[in-house]
């Protein structure tokens, strides 16, 4: 049997658990050897999970320390991705990294060179890249099933409860998080820029906390509790818990904006946190037919263009939230853990989201239509 993987674990809340168990269960050689988390709920529940005597670092650099660990997780609040990355290939480990890549484009240009200097595997957890209903998507249109992309639109809205959590949640902060665009959304960035094939160019952004403030606080009352007895816009749980309407928040709750591409694609992109429908839609419009799909049903549909042509559905692949992503993300990483299997999404593409997740809010802060050219040279992505 080739050698074992040993894996450490930085930050082990509700995702940091769950990619590490999905991970483990891949292959008896990936063995978790440590973890750091400040938070004793998290160290608990990971000592449920992965046994008892598992060791709990004071600290990442101790973890890091650790000469039985080559693959480094991290799943932390956002805003310690940066440091953990750069410390972890300083260390001469290789690292998957949740999403988003970091909260400033300074630190992902920082991560994208530590990563070079180090020769290590990096894997991004863009869940959503690994979906069997967005493969799909991506095959169709290199099919050439709407020709050449001309415009789109996409939107991410989210349930109350889903939208209630964010705004209660560490995700509610900038210093933490990142903005909603970025930590939410940036899965959604990162599937057009990947379907469109090209770098945004020109990014213009509206957004507001118009729903989660305090004077809309009796609609906790107003809607009542589930069949577990939990308030309205708080039945999913998290570690940090304040009210989503009182509590002291800088997102947004809702936003729409407007992309262009270097290749003259153009796209509209949506998201609210307080939908009565919630989707996660794509509707692409190309030379020759169009592409309608819902990753939370599912459902993808196609037409072409012509008199005689006719709505087709395509066989749902998967779908809910991930559409079935985090399995074969498991699968895919422990294939990289244990035999160098090169990554199906770069740490680049990781940098390209944030980026242009920066330069919407950059758009949305400033009332401006922001050039977003000039960070992708600073990244070395265009000349
Ligand atoms: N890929 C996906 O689809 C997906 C889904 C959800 C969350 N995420 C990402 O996963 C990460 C964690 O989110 P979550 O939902 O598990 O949140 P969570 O609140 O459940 O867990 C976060 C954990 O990080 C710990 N932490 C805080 N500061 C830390 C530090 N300095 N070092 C190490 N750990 C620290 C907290 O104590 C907590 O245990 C975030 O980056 C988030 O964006 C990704």
């Amino acid at each position: 049997m080739a050698r074992e993987i040993g894996i450490g674990v930085v930050g082990a809340g509700a995702m940091g658990r769950g990619v590490v168990k999905q991970v483990l269960e891949q292959d008896a050689r990936l063995k978790v050897r440590a973890l750091f988390d400040p938070d004793p709920r998290s160290i608990a529940a990971s000592r449920d999970l992965f046994g008892a005597d598992l060791p709990a670092d004071d600290s990442y650099e101790a973890l890091l320390a650790r000469k039985d660990i080559d693959w480094v997780m991290i799943a932390s609040w956002n805003c310690f991705h940066k440091e953990q990355t750069v410390a972890a290939f300083k260390a001469g480990k290789h690292v998957f990294c949740q999403k988003p890549l970091a909260i400033s484009f300074a630190d992902c240009l920082e991560m994208q060179q530590a990563w070079k200097a180090s020769g290590r595997q990096f894997v991004i957890g863009f869940t959503l890249r690994f979906s069997p209903h967005y493969r799909k998507l991506k095959e169709l249109l290199e099919a050439g099933v709407v020709g050449k992309i001309v415009s789109f639109e996409f939107n991410e809205t989210l349930g109350f409860n889903h939208g209630g959590y964010i705004m209660g949640d560490w995700r509610r902060l900038r210093q933490y998080a990142g903005t909603h665009l970025l930590e939410k959304c940036c899965h959604d960035i990162d599937l057009a820029n990947w379907f469109v094939g090209s770098l945004p160019a020109r990014v213009a952004s509206f957004g507001g906390l118009d729903f989660f403030t305090p004077e809309n606080e009796g609609y906790i009352a107003k809607l009542g509790k589930d069949s577990e007895g939990r308030p309205a816009f708080q039945t999913w749980g998290g570690l940090v818990m304040e009210n989503p309407f009182t509590g002291d928040k800088d997102i947004v709750d809702n936003q729409v904006a407007i992309l262009e591409y270097l290749n003259g694609v153009r796209a509209t992109f949506h998201t609210n946190c307080n939908a009565g429908i919630p989707e996660r839609r794509m509707y692409i419009l190309g030379t020759e037919g169009a592409i309608r799909a819902n990753v939370l049903t599912g459902e993808i549909e196609t037409q072409r263009i012509g008199f005689d042509t006719k709505l087709k559905p395509v066989a749902a692949c998967a779908s809910g939230g991930h559409g079935g992503g985090d399995e074969i993300l498991a699968k895919e990483l422990a294939a990289t853990m244990l035999d160098g299997a090169p990554p199906t999404v770069s740490l680049d593409a990781g940098l390209v989201s944030a980026g242009t997740c920066f330069a919407m809010d950059e758009a949305t802060d400033t009332g401006r239509v922001v050039d977003v050219r000039p960070y992708w040279r600073q990244a070395g992505l265009l000349a």
